[in-house]
């Protein structure tokens, strides 16, 4: 990790994120504390998010998103810590007033927060559905929805920002994972949400992406094991979770100008673009197909289709 740039006798911060200020939600660990680490390293001053739950969602502490502040104040950075629920409407109002209250501004969002509770479907209890349905996609939209009212007041008052938001999907959301479907659903629901916002608010400044990472982490280290491990002394970690923020940074910084509703995979080394649904083999008959004719020509149309990719564990 490079040294945070301590700031010159002017006050001024280095780097591609100086001068502006970063929410990073679920930063107290993982993914969202190498991006909270990376975002402080190139100049931004940074709220640090963490509810401190259990690798389930279950109970709550105050110490990895104080432990995560500490670590960038060490390193010569501004950070302060909040530790609300981002999945309340008092949790995320209070996550912006974090932003304007200490630092005076916010230009970026950073959605990350979540948690697993894997299930096959016919085992998976509607209690589990609904806490990774409400962490993962109203985490995102309750944080998105306050910076974005925050934004907009900003652009009618004369103040365009260059607002930016990174939210956090999964290729579980993309192509699908076998004993995630709630998980799946959810991911999958931050990608219609990020085309959505990114349409609706780059009038007021703000771009939107969405990220699809792969890191090794307290969700993954376990059940992906083999692919996680830790490299021998002197070779590349590849599933280190700094991987993944340089492209948060940048994606967060004023210098991704013009890019917005964009999907990217990243891990290790690689960076991926995304490319969605669009339009593959059509037929249309000019009036309404019987049954059987609707199922001939969709034969027919798959015959001539790529094939999907793969569900992520399907056999
Ligand atoms: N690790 C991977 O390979 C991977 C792959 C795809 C997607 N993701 C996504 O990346 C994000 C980060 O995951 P991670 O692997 O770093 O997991 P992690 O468990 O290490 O970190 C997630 C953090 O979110 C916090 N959190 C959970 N609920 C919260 C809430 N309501 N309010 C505030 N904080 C809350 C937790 O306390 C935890 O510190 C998640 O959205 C995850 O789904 C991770």
């Amino acid at each position: 990790m490079p040294g945070i740039p301590t700031e010159s006798p002017t006050g001024d911060r280095k780097g591609i994120c100086a001068g502006r200020v970063a929410v990073v939600t679920g930063a107290g660990r993982g993914l969202g504390r190498a991006h909270a680490l990376a975002l402080a390293a190139e100049g931004a001053d940074v709220v640090v998010n963490d509810l401190g739950v259990a690798a389930d969602g279950a109970g709550s502490s105050a110490g990895p998103a104080q432990q995560v502040v500490e670590e960038i104040r060490g390193l010569g950075g501004r950070a302060v810590a909040h530790t609300g629920d981002i999945t309340t409407t008092d949790g995320a109002a209070s996550l912006v007033a974090a932003a304007l209250d200490s630092f005076g501004r916010l230009d970026a969002l950073v959605n990350n927060a979540g948690f697993l509770r894997d299930r096959m479907l016919v085992n998976l209890d509607e209690d589990d559905w609904d806490a990774v349905l409400r962490v993962h996609l109203k985490g995102h939209f309750l944080p998105l929805r306050h910076a974005a009212a925050h934004w907009r007041a900003e652009a009618k008052a004369g103040r365009t920002p260059q607002a930016r938001v990174v939210n956090t999907s999964s290729g579980a959301g993309l192509l699908g994972s076998v004993g995630q479907g709630n998980y799946s659903a959810a991911k999958a629901g931050i990608i219609g949400l990020t085309l959505v916002a990114a349409a609706e608010l780059g009038r007021y400044g703000v771009q939107l992406n969405a990220i699809a990472p792969a890191a090794r982490t307290r969700m993954t280290e376990q059940t992906f094991a083999a692919t996680m491990a830790a490299p021998g002394a002197g070779e590349f970690d590849a599933m280190a979770p700094e991987n993944v923020s340089p492209l948060v940074v940048w994606l967060s910084s004023a210098a991704s100008d013009g890019v917005t509703g964009r999907v990217f995979e990243a891990e290790a080394g690689r960076i991926t673009v995304m490319e969605g649904w669009r339009p593959g083999p059509t037929a249309d008959k000019g009036a309404r197909w019987t049954p059987a004719e609707a199922g001939e020509a969709a034969r027919r149309l798959l015959a001539a289709a790529e094939p999907p990719q793969p569900v992520y564990g399907a056999r």
